[in-house]
């Protein structure tokens, strides 16, 4: 295909002129179609640097289409990954930290502002504030407990851990869409997924817990015993193992067989009565505590989705088997561990051990990196708002949402193909994906400079400007208590679950809709400039991802108004099971080197390896329809590609990218997305029209025999 030389020469070529083009761009040529004719340029050049175009594209496309990223780039000393999307993010939050610089008469801004200056001031804020705060946790008690056992409750424990603190131990329970009826909401009893992560670093682990259990004594002047603490800690190390090895060994496949069986909402009462986990532990007390911080009032009758029954009986048998002591230890301690980064530096250094363990980091991230992603996270409207005057170009909705159109479509016809489906179901497939609602960049309300809405998000957070530890704690009450408040709420069904300044994109299955940030729709996903075969590459396959969750092995029990509902004919979802085996197998034969040969799990990635293959497809048909009605799009300069290659190496690029070692063997424990480099390989080598476009024969490995399909 292409040859060295001519890609040396075409390298060069590119970046001269790159020179030029930017030279020309700052004397102030504002053309429009100067600026397509620069584009067309700054994208080749940007995918030949990325490509490897000496190895064999049919022998490993991964190589091919990201050699010359992985060559150029060391995965930062604070990073456990880095790829060309984690660098989307890492530019994003560059562009928060710019805005944080400018005032704006917003309130709710204000408030942001508020939050990000007093984290940047963190380090200044004087000991005792962090100290004090750590006191008015509900029982610091790393200390002797005898005097207190006595009189401990578990139910008030763990209900103001949820209520106060918006943290669910041992016991998740939460408000939440009905899955029965997606208009309402419904209280939620489940399993806490275990930091089964620490498994394999446990003595790193242990002595983390040790010195920051130890500093905290220090600080709050309790006597020398460091003796007792290390016991103490170990005990608690032991209890989190076995909290951990329970919940994980709820697969998720039993989960989601529970969730599609609906004998699992009850009563409060006829729950306490029939699961084990009832002894000593009263659930209406337990319930009735966390929902009074909201003022909600619950009997004895209110209903109750429980998942996870197994996880409750074991529960049950490993507490029995602790004193109290440690248990009220261990829920301290992961309260406080989590609060780590918001405390002093020395809190942070004894932690740096651990995290070279676990991600292989030797660096945190920088003070301001946090303080945006925190701030992000937590005041999303507001900082999208900031974001999006900024950086988002308004035309992108529409094209976006012709996009969306264009896909949707090619989902439908597709169903045509299929032949382990039967009309009936098909028929109801097709509903569904009509059905699917769509949200664009940002909700319109955040721009708009006379609308309450965006303050009144705010309006009850009591910030204080110089204290930003009480902040985040402030924030956690808040953020609790928003949610379990919507209990006697009906659903909104058109409030943004996430905010614009986000780079990835959602599918809700209660919701039956899809969102694409404003955060995603950049290159190489999208640009208004940028070929239509790199766009259909890059944001028509997300498009295609996430409508394609509508349909995986958890979103396909969902029907197309978002309630749980059987819509499959016995024929289609017995066919539907075997075609997904197929990829099943297909996946967990991946040994990823980096993760010491782990497998890659294909029952644990099933989901995301269901919305990957369809979502390739779609958009390449998708694409090629396009061509026939809007014809063949100029070539990439100095590039010797064909379109349709172009298609499949921006497809490709978006996901090329390295994991350090310690981090490729966790994250494949316990990430649902494939290793990036398999859901590249996974998604082509299941794909004809990638063999074509590349011209791979028959029993390479990019082009195996056997094929896995299920949209
Ligand atoms: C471009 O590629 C085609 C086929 O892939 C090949 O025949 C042709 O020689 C190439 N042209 C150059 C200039 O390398
Ligand atoms: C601990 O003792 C020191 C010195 O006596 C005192 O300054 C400090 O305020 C005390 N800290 C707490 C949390 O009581
Ligand atoms: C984990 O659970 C299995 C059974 O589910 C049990 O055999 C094993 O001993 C447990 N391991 C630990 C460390 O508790
Ligand atoms: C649980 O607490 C409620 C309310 O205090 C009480 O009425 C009920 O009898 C208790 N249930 C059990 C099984 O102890
Ligand atoms: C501060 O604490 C909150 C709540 O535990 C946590 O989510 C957040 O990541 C912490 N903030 C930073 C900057 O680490
Ligand atoms: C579908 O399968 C279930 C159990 O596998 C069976 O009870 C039911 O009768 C079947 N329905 C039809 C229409 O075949
Ligand atoms: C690999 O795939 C074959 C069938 O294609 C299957 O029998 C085998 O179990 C798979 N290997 C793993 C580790 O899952
Ligand atoms: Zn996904």
């Amino acid at each position: 295909l292409l040859t060295w030389s001519s890609l040396v020469f075409g390298h060069q070529l590119l970046l001269l002129l790159l020179s030029i083009g930017v030279g020309v761009k700052t004397l102030g040529f504002h053309n429009p179609h100067h600026l397509k004719y620069l584009t067309l340029w700054w994208t080749a050049s940007r995918i030949i640097q990325n490509m490897d175009p000496t190895s064999e594209p049919c022998n490993d496309f991964y190589q091919y289409a990201c050699g010359g990223w992985l060559n150029r780039h060391v995965i930062p000393e604070s990073s456990s990954r880095y790829s060309i999307f984690d660098k989307l993010r890492d530019d994003l939050e560059i562009i928060l930290k710019g805005e944080e610089q400018k005032g704006l008469a917003v309130p709710a801004a204000t408030f942001s502002k508020f939050l990000l200056r007093s984290n940047i001031l963190g380090s200044k804020v004087p000991p005792s504030s962090y100290s004090y705060a750590l006191r008015s946790f509900p029982a610091l008690t790393f200390y002797e407990f005898k005097f207190l056992e006595p009189y401990w409750v578990m139910e008030e424990k763990l209900s103001m851990m949820n209520s106060q603190f918006n943290k669910r131990l041992l016991i998740d329970m939460f408000v939440w869409n009905d899955d029965r009826d997606s208009r309402s909401h419904i209280i939620y009893v489940s399993t806490t997924p275990g930091p089964s992560a620490q498994l394999g670093v446990r003595e790193a682990y242990l002595q983390f817990m040790i010195s920051i259990a130890k500093m905290i004594r220090a600080d709050l002047n309790f006597t020398k015993d460091d003796e007792f603490v290390e016991n103490e800690m170990l005990l608690v190390m032991k209890f989190e193992t076995e909290i951990a090895n329970v919940s994980n060994n709820i697969k998720a496949w039993e989960t989601k067989q529970l969730l599609s069986s609906n004998s699992n909402v009850l009563s409060i009462t006829p729950y306490q009565v029939s699961t084990p986990f009832s002894q000593n532990f009263n659930w209406t007390v337990f319930i009735q505590i966390v929902m009074s911080s909201v003022n909600i009032n619950i009997l004895e009758n209110e209903e109750v989705v429980v998942y996870g029954v197994p996880y409750l009986q074991n529960l049950q048998e490993i507490i029995s088997k602790y004193p109290a002591r440690t248990i009220q230890n261990y829920l301290v301690w992961r309260l406080v561990q989590d609060q780590i980064s918001n405390l002093s530096h020395r809190f942070k250094e004894a932690r740096v051990s651990y995290r070279k363990a676990l991600y292989g980091t030797s660096l945190e991230d920088v003070q301001w990196r946090e303080c945006v992603r925190y701030v992000n996270n937590n005041m999303e409207s507001a900082v999208g708002a900031l974001y999006v005057k900024q950086s988002f170009a308004g035309e992108s909705k529409r094209m976006v949402s012709d996009l969306i159109q264009k896909v949707r479509e090619v989902f439908i016809e597709t169903l045509n193909e299929l032949q382990w489906m039967d009309e009936l179901s098909k028929k109801r497939a097709q509903e569904k994906a009509t059905a699917i609602r769509e949200q664009i960049g940002y909700p319109d309300y955040i721009l708009e400079e006379q609308n309450k809405k965006l303050d009144d998000e705010y309006y009850q957070l009591n910030f204080k400007e110089d204290m930003f530890f009480e902040n985040t704690l402030e924030n956690l009450k808040s953020n609790a208590q928003k949610s379990l408040k919507k209990l006697r709420e009906k659903v909104d069904q058109d409030v943004w679950i996430i905010g614009a300044a986000v780079v990835n994109a959602f599918y809700s299955p209660n919701r039956n809709q899809i969102v694409f940030p404003a955060g995603i729709l950049q290159p190489p996903f999208f640009s208004k400039q940028q070929l239509q075969a790199l766009n259909f590459g890059g944001i028509g396959m997300v498009i295609g991802h996430e409508i394609t969750h509508g349909f995986d092995d958890n979103g396909r029990n969902f029907d197309k108004d978002g309630n749980m509902l059987d819509w499959w004919s016995n024929f289609s979802s017995q066919h539907f099971k075997e075609q997904t085996k197929c990829m099943v197998y297909q996946y967990s034969n991946y040994s990823w080197d980096l993760a010491g040969g782990q497998h890659v799990s294909g029952l644990g990635t099933l989901g995301e390896n269901i919305a990957d293959n369809g979502g390739i497809r779609q958009a390449y048909k998708a694409y090629i329809k396009w061509v026939e009605q809007e014809g063949q799009e100029p070539r990439l300069p100095g590039l010797n590609l064909t379109h349709e290659q172009l298609f499949f190496i921006n497809f490709a690029q978006v996901w090329c990218g390295s994991y350090r070692p310690e981090y490729a063997s966790q994250s494949i424990k316990t990430d649902v997305h494939s290793p990036l480099k398999y859901r590249v390989m996974g998604s082509l080598q299941n794909f004809e029209a990638f063999s074509e476009a590349f011209h791979c024969h028959t029993g390479t490995v990019m082009h195996p025999e056997e094929k896995c399909r299920v949209w």
